[in-house]
Protein backbone atom coordinates (compact mmCIF):
# COMPACT_ATOMS: atom_id res chain seq x y z
CA UNK A 1 0.00 0.00 0.00
CA UNK A 2 1.23 3.36 -0.85
CA UNK A 3 2.22 5.32 1.73
CA UNK A 4 0.36 8.72 1.27
CA UNK A 5 1.31 10.44 4.89
CA UNK A 6 1.66 14.11 4.51
CA UNK A 7 5.39 14.76 4.75
CA UNK A 8 5.07 18.29 5.26
CA UNK A 9 5.67 18.26 8.98
CA UNK A 10 9.13 17.37 8.26
CA UNK A 11 10.00 20.66 7.46
CA UNK A 12 9.69 21.60 11.09
CA UNK A 13 12.11 19.12 12.21
CA UNK A 14 14.25 20.57 9.58
CA UNK A 15 13.36 24.19 10.62
CA UNK A 16 14.24 23.65 13.80
CA UNK A 17 17.90 22.68 13.52
CA UNK A 18 18.19 25.69 11.72
CA UNK A 19 16.88 27.54 14.48
CA UNK A 20 19.29 25.44 17.06
CA UNK A 21 21.82 26.56 14.81
CA UNK A 22 21.78 30.05 13.97
CA UNK A 23 21.28 30.59 18.14
CA UNK A 24 24.04 28.74 18.65
CA UNK A 25 26.35 30.67 15.90
CA UNK A 26 24.80 34.02 17.19
CA UNK A 27 25.41 32.86 21.11
CA UNK A 28 27.39 29.69 21.41
CA UNK A 29 25.47 30.15 25.54
CA UNK A 30 22.35 30.97 24.16
CA UNK A 31 20.40 27.69 25.15
CA UNK A 32 22.51 27.06 27.86
CA UNK A 33 21.53 30.29 29.77
CA UNK A 34 18.05 29.70 29.10
CA UNK A 35 18.30 26.57 31.08
CA UNK A 36 18.81 28.34 33.94
CA UNK A 37 15.39 29.63 34.06
CA UNK A 38 12.50 31.58 33.72
CA UNK A 39 12.02 35.44 34.62
CA UNK A 40 9.85 36.85 32.02
CA UNK A 41 8.12 40.61 32.56
CA UNK A 42 4.79 39.76 30.77
CA UNK A 43 2.06 37.48 30.81
CA UNK A 44 0.15 37.43 27.31
CA UNK A 45 -3.09 36.05 26.62
CA UNK A 46 -3.58 35.93 23.18
CA UNK A 47 -5.84 34.15 20.88
CA UNK A 48 -5.25 30.79 19.40
CA UNK A 49 -4.90 32.19 15.95
CA UNK A 50 -2.10 31.03 13.67
CA UNK A 51 -1.46 34.91 12.47
CA UNK A 52 -0.93 36.30 15.82
CA UNK A 53 2.03 34.20 16.82
CA UNK A 54 3.04 36.06 20.29
CA UNK A 55 6.86 36.58 20.27
CA UNK A 56 7.01 37.14 16.98
CA UNK A 57 4.78 40.04 16.57
CA UNK A 58 6.30 41.69 19.82
CA UNK A 59 10.39 40.62 18.61
CA UNK A 60 10.81 39.14 22.09
CA UNK A 61 12.64 35.84 22.56
CA UNK A 62 12.50 32.75 24.03
CA UNK A 63 12.44 33.60 27.91
CA UNK A 64 10.88 36.69 27.06
CA UNK A 65 7.34 36.14 27.39
CA UNK A 66 5.34 33.92 29.33
CA UNK A 67 2.12 32.80 27.14
CA UNK A 68 -1.52 31.49 27.24
CA UNK A 69 -3.17 31.53 24.07
CA UNK A 70 -7.02 30.21 23.51
CA UNK A 71 -10.31 31.35 21.04
CA UNK A 72 -10.65 34.79 21.22
CA UNK A 73 -8.35 35.19 23.98
CA UNK A 74 -10.71 34.97 26.86
CA UNK A 75 -10.26 35.20 30.61
CA UNK A 76 -12.79 32.89 31.99
CA UNK A 77 -12.96 32.53 35.65
CA UNK A 78 -13.66 28.76 36.07
CA UNK A 79 -10.86 28.11 33.22
CA UNK A 80 -8.24 26.19 35.26
CA UNK A 81 -5.97 26.27 32.78
CA UNK A 82 -5.67 29.74 32.47
CA UNK A 83 -6.04 30.40 36.12
CA UNK A 84 -3.19 28.41 36.48
CA UNK A 85 -1.10 30.07 34.20
CA UNK A 86 -2.38 33.77 36.34
CA UNK A 87 -0.94 32.54 39.12
CA UNK A 88 2.09 31.08 38.02
CA UNK A 89 3.04 34.42 36.28
CA UNK A 90 1.76 36.54 39.08
CA UNK A 91 2.66 34.92 42.25
CA UNK A 92 5.33 33.04 41.19
CA UNK A 93 7.21 34.88 38.21
CA UNK A 94 6.05 37.88 39.39
CA UNK A 95 5.59 39.58 35.84
CA UNK A 96 5.17 43.47 36.04
CA UNK A 97 2.60 43.39 32.67
CA UNK A 98 -0.15 41.08 31.60
CA UNK A 99 -1.67 41.95 28.16
CA UNK A 100 -4.62 40.76 26.69
CA UNK A 101 -4.23 40.87 23.12
CA UNK A 102 -6.88 39.99 20.62
CA UNK A 103 -6.66 40.55 16.90
CA UNK A 104 -8.91 42.28 14.14
CA UNK A 105 -10.47 39.59 11.66
CA UNK A 106 -10.67 37.28 14.86
CA UNK A 107 -12.93 34.59 13.54
CA UNK A 108 -14.15 33.84 17.14
CA UNK A 109 -15.34 36.81 17.74
CA UNK A 110 -16.66 36.60 14.00
CA UNK A 111 -18.59 33.08 15.43
CA UNK A 112 -20.20 35.14 18.35
CA UNK A 113 -22.17 37.62 16.27
CA UNK A 114 -23.48 35.00 14.26
CA UNK A 115 -25.93 32.17 15.11
CA UNK A 116 -24.56 29.22 12.56
CA UNK A 117 -23.38 26.45 15.02
CA UNK A 118 -19.17 25.30 14.40
CA UNK A 119 -19.49 23.02 17.92
CA UNK A 120 -17.87 22.98 21.17
CA UNK A 121 -16.28 26.17 20.46
CA UNK A 122 -20.20 27.64 20.71
CA UNK A 123 -20.37 27.20 24.34
CA UNK A 124 -16.50 28.47 24.42
CA UNK A 125 -17.36 32.08 22.65
CA UNK A 126 -20.85 32.40 24.32
CA UNK A 127 -19.39 35.31 26.84
CA UNK A 128 -18.80 37.52 23.78
CA UNK A 129 -22.43 37.07 22.83
CA UNK A 130 -22.89 38.81 26.34
CA UNK A 131 -20.69 41.58 25.66
CA UNK A 132 -22.24 42.34 22.31
CA UNK A 133 -25.60 42.33 24.23
CA UNK A 134 -24.42 44.83 26.53
CA UNK A 135 -22.79 46.98 23.78
CA UNK A 136 -25.80 46.26 21.17
CA UNK A 137 -26.73 49.85 21.12
CA UNK A 138 -23.38 51.32 19.81
CA UNK A 139 -22.92 48.37 17.72
CA UNK A 140 -26.31 48.04 15.75
CA UNK A 141 -24.84 51.75 14.86
CA UNK A 142 -22.07 49.62 12.61
CA UNK A 143 -23.68 48.74 9.51
CA UNK A 144 -20.51 47.22 7.84
CA UNK A 145 -20.08 43.71 9.34
CA UNK A 146 -16.17 43.76 9.50
CA UNK A 147 -16.13 47.20 11.03
CA UNK A 148 -18.85 45.88 14.02
CA UNK A 149 -16.67 42.60 14.63
CA UNK A 150 -13.70 44.73 14.83
CA UNK A 151 -15.49 47.33 17.85
CA UNK A 152 -16.53 43.86 19.26
CA UNK A 153 -12.99 42.56 18.98
CA UNK A 154 -12.01 45.84 21.16
CA UNK A 155 -15.07 45.66 23.54
CA UNK A 156 -14.46 42.28 24.04
CA UNK A 157 -10.28 42.70 24.60
CA UNK A 158 -11.28 45.31 27.37
CA UNK A 159 -14.19 43.34 28.55
CA UNK A 160 -11.44 40.36 28.98
CA UNK A 161 -9.09 43.24 31.09
CA UNK A 162 -11.93 43.48 33.27
CA UNK A 163 -12.34 40.34 34.44
CA UNK A 164 -8.65 39.88 35.07
CA UNK A 165 -8.61 42.61 37.16
CA UNK A 166 -11.57 40.83 39.19
CA UNK A 167 -9.73 38.09 39.70
CA UNK A 168 -8.87 37.09 43.04
CA UNK A 169 -5.51 36.49 42.42
CA UNK A 170 -5.13 39.90 40.65
CA UNK A 171 -7.10 41.55 43.31
CA UNK A 172 -4.65 39.78 46.14
CA UNK A 173 -1.49 40.56 43.95
CA UNK A 174 -2.66 44.70 43.90
CA UNK A 175 -3.15 44.44 47.77
CA UNK A 176 1.58 43.75 47.70
CA UNK A 177 2.77 45.62 44.33
CA UNK A 178 1.47 47.45 41.34
CA UNK A 179 0.82 44.96 38.16
CA UNK A 180 -0.20 46.31 35.02
CA UNK A 181 -3.10 45.20 33.16
CA UNK A 182 -2.93 45.89 29.22
CA UNK A 183 -5.89 45.75 26.58
CA UNK A 184 -4.44 45.35 23.21
CA UNK A 185 -5.45 44.90 19.68
CA UNK A 186 -3.06 42.88 16.96
CA UNK A 187 -3.77 44.18 13.27
CA UNK A 188 -3.77 41.44 10.79
CA UNK A 189 -3.36 43.60 7.64
CA UNK A 190 -0.70 46.08 9.05
CA UNK A 191 1.13 43.70 11.69
CA UNK A 192 0.84 46.73 13.86
CA UNK A 193 -0.82 46.48 18.13
CA UNK A 194 -2.64 49.40 18.52
CA UNK A 195 -2.85 49.79 22.82
CA UNK A 196 -6.66 50.41 24.19
CA UNK A 197 -6.44 50.19 27.64
CA UNK A 198 -4.15 49.69 30.61
CA UNK A 199 -4.85 49.06 34.60
CA UNK A 200 -1.82 50.23 36.69
CA UNK A 201 -3.31 49.42 40.27
CA UNK A 202 -6.47 48.91 41.11
CA UNK A 203 -6.97 52.44 42.06
CA UNK A 204 -8.76 53.22 38.63
CA UNK A 205 -12.84 52.55 38.54
CA UNK A 206 -12.68 49.21 36.45
CA UNK A 207 -16.06 50.54 35.17
CA UNK A 208 -14.22 53.76 34.33
CA UNK A 209 -11.66 52.20 31.66
CA UNK A 210 -14.10 52.23 28.40
CA UNK A 211 -13.05 55.74 28.04
CA UNK A 212 -9.63 55.02 27.41
CA UNK A 213 -11.16 52.59 24.24
CA UNK A 214 -10.66 54.00 20.60
CO1 LIG B 1 -8.84 35.17 16.93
Amino acid sequence: MENKMDKSYKRLIDGNRHFSMSKKIDDPEYFKKLSLGQRPDYLWIGCSDSRVPANEVTSTESGEMFVHRNIANLVVHTDMNLMSVLEYAIVHLEVKHVIVCGHYGCGGVRAAMGNNRFGIVDNWLRSIKDVYHEHEKELRQIADDDKRADRLTELNVIEQVRNLAKTSLVQDEWKKRPLHLHGWVYGINSGLITDLSIIHDGHEDIDQIYRYAV
